[in-house]
């Protein structure tokens, strides 16, 4: 029959898709503060905020597990280079107004940057102003099983942007004092040169007369 084979095939892959217990969701990952967000070498993400009550809610797993669950902050890089955040964070409460134990500390955000670490661990690199990422956020179990992984997010790009004009002037002033202090040493320094080889002069013609 020819409709078997297919149908075994079908029967063969949900068993690896249920056995696979790894669940990987839509999840809107976004950055911290709107474009604020965005810096030249570092960008800041918004923590992974329900993600791991998807998980719950789909896997029928357990809430008890948070506390020693982690999540893993996943970077791809323009040039399929893979990295992570060399940093865990604690898994977040779903909304602020959960009661969190004291012993909890969950950042307000999550830090891309200045460096990130090879997926291995073997390197470190610096993050580049107007370098583009692909993000994904893992959660682990204790025993480092991925519960739940989000989908690669659009883009997030670093700060690539000509300063402002505000920002021009703020940096050029102290350099243009500076300028001016140099400036003046030269100057003076020239003028005592000149006064040095003037009296020479004077005391050369003194001398020959
Ligand atoms: C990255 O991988 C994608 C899909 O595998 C491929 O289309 C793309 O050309 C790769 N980019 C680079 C820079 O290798």
């Amino acid at each position: 029959m020819v409709p078997a084979f297919p149908r075994s095939l079908a029967a063969v892959l949900m068993i690896l898709c249920c056995c696979n217990s790894q669940l990987v969701v839509d999840y809107d990952i976004a950055l911290f503060n709107g474009e604020v967000s965005r810096l030249a070498t570092l960008v800041w993400l918004s923590p992974a905020y329900c993600l791991f009550e998807k998980w719950v809610e789909q896997r029928g797993g357990e809430l008890t597990m948070r506390s020693s669950a982690s999540v893993q902050v996943e970077l791809l890089r323009e040039d399929n280079a893979t990295f992570v955040l060399p940093q865990r964070y604690s898994v977040p409460f779903c909304n602020d107004f959960s009661p969190k134990p004291a012993a909890v500390s969950t950042p307000l955000a999550y830090q891309m940057g200045p460096n990130v670490a090879c997926i291995d661990g073997s390197c470190i690199e610096h993050v580049l102003p107007g370098q583009r990422f692909r993000v994904r956020y893992i959660i682990y179990s204790v025993s480092e099983e991925a519960l739940v992984t989000t989908k690669w997010s659009a883009p997030i790009a670093t700060r690539d942007d000509p300063p402002s004009y505000s920002s021009i002037d703020a940096d050029t002033t102290p350099r243009s004092g500076a300028m001016v202090v140099i400036t003046t040493v030269l100057v003076v320094a020239l003028f005592l040169l000149l006064l040095g080889f003037a009296s020479m002069l004077a005391a050369r013609s003194k001398f020959a007369r």
